[in-house]
């Protein structure tokens, strides 16, 4: 990860969490940032001292198909989400580009 490597950090796996699946019913406007703000909370509360994850990943949709093309990208990176590697291009075969998001500063704050 990028942000890691500057930092001299030469590791080759890290261990993270991932958003496997996410939808909210659009009629419902706010769903999925309380969902991912839950699910963020919890994660750096609640798991993170138990079981050692300093990540969260997921796998932004890209649909290409549509006009314009749907990038569920934006919506991560209002919350710091960063793309894994910021040069990758989105193949039909697999329509997404994996983001993280440090946990850092959350776990920090929660165990204070
Ligand atoms: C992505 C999804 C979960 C977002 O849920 P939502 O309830 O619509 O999101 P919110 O209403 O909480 O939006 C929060 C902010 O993100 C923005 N946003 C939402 N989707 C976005 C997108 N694709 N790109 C950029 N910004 C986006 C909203 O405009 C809003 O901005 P604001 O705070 O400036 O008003 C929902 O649109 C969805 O289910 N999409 C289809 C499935 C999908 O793409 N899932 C993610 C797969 S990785």
């Amino acid at each position: 990860m990028q942000l890691l490597e500057e930092e001299g950090v030469r590791y080759r796996t890290f261990p993270a969490i991932k958003i496997g699946l996410l939808a909210a019913d659009t009629r419902a406007k706010g769903t999925g940032s309380i969902l991912v703000e839950w699910a963020l909370e919890y994660v750096a509360i609640e798991l993170a001292s138990a079981v050692g994850i300093r990540f969260m990943t997921v796998d932004a949709l890209y649909d290409p198909d549509e006009e314009p093309p749907y990038d569920a990208s934006g919506f991560y990176k209002k919350f710091g989400f960063q793309f894994v590697n910021s040069d990758e291009t989105v193949s039909r075969t697999a329509p997404y580009r994996t983001m993280y998001f440090d946990l850092k500063p959350l776990i920090d704050l929660s165990i204070e």
